[in-house]
């Protein structure tokens, strides 16, 4: 049996925040932003929670679905800023959706999170473990950003996005991840300082650090390598594919990795512009997007991709 994606939802925060917003607390203009990122705005939780957005995306999950939040066998939320440390964002959202026979549980692997967890739950299908999954994406990454520091917290934003996986015998093709911990320094957020009596280290970069240039050239040249693998598995060339729904991070990166491909522009839609880089968040936001806007058709072959912190990286070849 393979991972059917057999529904999506997503929710954006409230708060619509412009570059033009930006510029008149930071250092930085409209032109800067879109023209080097292609991001003209973000939306920003002011009462909204992790939990609460990845909630209402999975109701609609489900709602296209036509599965009942009891008939999950189990949630997996891909997050790097869960409301709480514990409990997980995961059993919240169990809580909050009543899957009350759902296991649950986070998975971090940044911007790559949704699709490590889409082909997490290829795997449990494709060994007969489980047959309904909702898989999330939620980041409220405002909370880890240096709102002083115009060269990260301009790229950001917050929402939530969800998809049902239901065991089918058309669905996932293939999948391919990879990970390199020995660069994770190019993009960290630090976490608490350990405080005990027997040690009080001073803690380190609390907030996004992030050296741009090395993201950007590790991401044009890992990401078409790993889509080529991904197809290479599928037995699928890159003109099979009707659309690549890549992360959101920056549309040069986009542009770079159509160029790699050999793809038209057309097959690379984006929601940057509107949600900025929601980091797990934004394949998931967009692939919803283009659900809703009715750009998928039943038998389409599409690809997710997903690069990030850690350094990660993946992608997913799929039948719609
Ligand atoms: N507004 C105005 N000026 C700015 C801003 C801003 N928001 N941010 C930085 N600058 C200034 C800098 O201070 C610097 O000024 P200086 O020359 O006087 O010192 C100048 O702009 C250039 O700064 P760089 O950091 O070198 O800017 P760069 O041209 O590299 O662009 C960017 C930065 C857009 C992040 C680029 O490196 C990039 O595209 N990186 C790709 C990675 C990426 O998109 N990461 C996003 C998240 S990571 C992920 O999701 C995996």
């Amino acid at each position: 049996m393979r991972a059917r994606i057999a529904g999506t939802g997503s929710c954006l925060p409230g708060l619509r925040v412009t570059n033009d917003d930006l510029g008149k607390i930071l250092d930085t203009s409209d032109e800067w932003i879109r023209s080097r990122t292609g991001i003209g705005a973000r939306h920003i939780a002011v009462e909204e929670t992790a939990a609460g957005m990845s909630a209402e995306a999975a109701v609609q999950a489900l709602k296209e679905a036509d599965v009942k939040p009891e008939e999950l066998d189990l949630i997996i939320a891909a997050t790097l800023s869960p409301d709480h440390i514990v409990p997980p964002l995961s059993c919240e959202i169990q809580r909050d959706i009543g899957a009350v026979n759902a296991a649950a549980y986070d998975l971090c692997a940044a911007c790559s999170g949704f699709i490590f967890a889409l082909i997490a739950a290829q795997a449990y299908i494709q060994c007969g473990m489980y047959r309904k999954i909702l898989i999330t994406g939620t980041e409220i990454l405002s909370k880890l950003l240096d709102w002083t520091d115009r060269s990260t917290c301009v790229l950001f934003g917050d929402g939530a996005g969800a998809a049902v996986i239901c065991a089918d015998e058309q669905g996932m093709l293939a999948g391919v991840q990879g990970s390199d911990g020995v660069k994770g320094s190019v993009l960290s957020c630090g976490g608490r300082p350990v405080q005990n009596p027997y040690a009080n280290q001073m803690p380190p970069g609390q907030y996004v650090q992030m050296n741009g240039q090395e993201v950007y050239k590790f991401a044009v040249r890992t990401v078409p390598k790993c889509i080529n693998e991904a197809l290479a598995k599928a037995e699928l060339q890159p003109e099979d594919i009707s659309l690549y729904l890549l992360h959101q991070a920056n549309q040069r990166i986009i542009d770079a990795v159509a160029k790699r491909l050999k793809q038209p522009a057309d097959k690379f839609p984006v929601c940057l512009e509107e949600c900025g880089n929601i980091s797990a968040a934004s394949v998931p936001v967009l692939l919803d997007r283009v659900n809703k806007d009715g750009k998928l058709k039943r038998g389409d072959k599409i690809v997710l991709a997903g690069f990030g912190a850690g350094l990660t990286w993946g992608a997913a070849v799929l039948v719609w």
